[in-house]
């Protein structure tokens, strides 16, 4: 089949299943083309919570799709590829989360929402890279143990000095891969450029940047802006679909190497396939049990209060 007969034929099939498609705004441009809705880690929270349909197609790593099904636990909620993982949110488990609360018990704990469901039963709250100073600010308790980014982290702690915010060594290992010479090369290049960064890369990285913001407020921000021309310091896939929403400005991502290949393993023809597979077992279901749900989404229901 040919990519647009494709795209029809999933289009298609949504309808007959009565099916919504999520897809991270990171996966490719021939599946954002077919997506109900599109967005960051905070936005698609929120839709798969009032998405009306019965069945959940998520096109994201996992952690993405356990929290959509968290949060619509009515619903069937599927994976569109079964391998895809984020790196970030196997760094840490709850046991040994469970053992600094032990230690510390005065810190709420922060979860960034790349974290696994088990881990999160033991966090206070969750974060997204949107909402993380705004929910921090908003906490009312100065003692903090932010998990598992420190990139992140660092970033919210330096905009938040007068919090006690403590971090541990995770992160994202796609942007954290970012360097301060190749920022330098890409800025002596593009000399005109704004540099937009995601708080995912190192603290050196975000110090050069114009704009600091998720996936979301950085495809904004570039839409908004009277600048003409821009590095984007996050996952390439950004600088993509702004170039094609914005074809009058100038998008270059600040390395062809920052590419999540957790995200991009997802294909056209596994949303297909997830979509003929949601009733013979073949496709990859999220199934979680009660007591997971709801410990669990206790922190990303705090989330949605302090955030929203
Ligand atoms: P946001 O979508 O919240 O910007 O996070 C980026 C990311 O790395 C998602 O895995
Ligand atoms: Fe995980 Fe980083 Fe990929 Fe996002 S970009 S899914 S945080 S590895």
């Amino acid at each position: 089949m040919k990519l647009r007969e494709l795209q029809e034929e999933i289009l298609r099939l949504k309808k007959e299943t009565n099916t919504v498609i999520l897809a991270h705004c990171y996966q490719a441009r021939e599946i954002v083309e077919i997506a109900d809705f599109t967005g960051d880690s905070y936005k698609l929270s929120v839709d798969a919570k009032n998405a009306d349909a019965e069945n959940i197609i998520f096109c994201g790593v996992h952690f993405m799709a356990e929290t959509a099904k968290i949060l619509a636990p009515q619903k069937r909620v599927f994976l569109a590829n079964r391998n895809a993982g984020c790196p970030m949110a196997e760094q840490m488990d709850a046991e040994m989360i469970g053992m600094l609360k032990d230690r510390e018990p005065d810190r709420t704990v922060v979860a960034y929402i790349n974290t696994t469901a088990s881990l999160k039963t033991v966090c206070d709250v969750c974060v997204t890279s949107s909402s993380a100073l705004k929910i921090v600010r908003a906490i009312d308790n100065d003692k903090i143990l932010f998990i598992p980014d420190c990139n992140l982290g660092d970033y919210v702690k330096r905009s938040i000095p007068e919090k006690d915010i403590k971090l541990l060594n995770g992160g994202c290992p796609t942007h954290a891969r970012v360097t301060v010479s190749e920022v330098k090369k890409a800025k002596a290049e593009h000399p005109e450029a704004l540099f937009l960064v995601h708080p995912e890369c190192t603290p050196a990285v975000v110090a050069l940047a114009d704009y600091v913001g998720s996936t979301s407020g950085i495809m904004d921000f570039a839409k908004k802006s009277d600048a003409k021309e821009f590095i984007i310091g996050t996952e390439t896939s950004i600088a993509e679909h702004l170039q094609y929403d914005c074809p009058e400005k100038k998008f270059y991502p600040v390395t062809k190497d920052i590419v999540c290949h957790n995200m991009k393993i997802t294909t056209l023809p596994d949303v297909y396939n997830t979509l003929k597979g949601m009733d013979n077992g073949e496709a990859f279901e999220m199934i979680m049990d009660d007591e997971l749900i709801s410990k669990a989404g206790k922190c990303i229901d705090e989330m949605i209060r302090l955030g929203g």
